[in-house]
């Protein structure tokens, strides 16, 4: 196993999921992607989290992102486990969920924290760009369920630089001024930002968000 990084490829694998077996680059296909994991089913913060996961697929979909998450339980568990979430959750769980029982997943993407739980994956979280490059990796402990706005804000942010030589700003919200890129010469910014800018500092230059 070696550290995945920033940059680096995402790892590609095959796995059985609740939705059939999936070759993940071929399954991520042009766009965007979230793998994330879970310690363990039949728990109630991971029934929480996957619950909001699913009623968040509108927003996924908007960015054009595919969600799947994992554990190390088996296909039958995370079946019956699904149930309980759809009905304690008021939702339909819409994303396939890997079985990595053999942990072969879970290894390649160092998911499985000894020190913390040796037989359980902690809360890896894996933004995955469409070059298939990882842009984000997040690590919570197994107590702390996640925020999963904050999972969307750092994708529109993501994208924001994808799409439009875009940086963010602390505390930033999808809405706010967005920092011009230090890449972009100063001679390219009018048309690049046709909706105006500010030159706080040669450095800090700010413009409207363009979408
Ligand atoms: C949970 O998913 O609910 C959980 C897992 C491990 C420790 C604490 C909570």
């Amino acid at each position: 196993m070696a550290t995945i990084r920033l940059g680096d490829i995402a790892p590609d694998f095959t796995a059985l999921t609740t939705e059939g077996e999936i070759s993940f680059h071929k399954w991520l296909g042009d766009g965007w992607g979230i793998l994330f994991s879970h310690p363990a089913d039949y728990t109630p913060v991971c029934t929480t989290e996957l619950g909001t996961v699913a009623k968040y697929k509108e927003e996924f979909d908007k960015r054009n992102v595919k969600v799947v998450a994992l554990s190390v339980d088996g296909l039958d568990s995370h079946k019956g486990w699904i149930n309980d979430i759809n009905e304690t959750q008021n939702t339909t769980v819409n994303f396939p969920i890997i079985a990595d029982e053999d942990r072969k997943v879970s290894t390649l993407y160092d998911m499985i924290h000894p020190n913390a739980d040796d037989k359980a994956t902690v809360r890896s979280v894996f933004v995955i760009g469409p070059d298939k490059k990882v842009k984000l990796i997040i690590t919570y402990p197994a107590s702390t369920g996640r925020n999963f706005d904050e999972l969307l804000r750092v994708i529109d942010s993501l994208q924001l630089t994808a799409y439009h030589k875009l940086a963010t700003p602390a505390n930033w919200q999808y809405g706010e001024d967005c920092v011009i890129s230090p890449s972009v010469p100063d001679e390219e910014v009018p048309a690049l930002f046709p909706k105006g800018h500010k030159v706080v500092k040669p450095y800090l230059r700010i413009t409207p968000q363009p979408n």
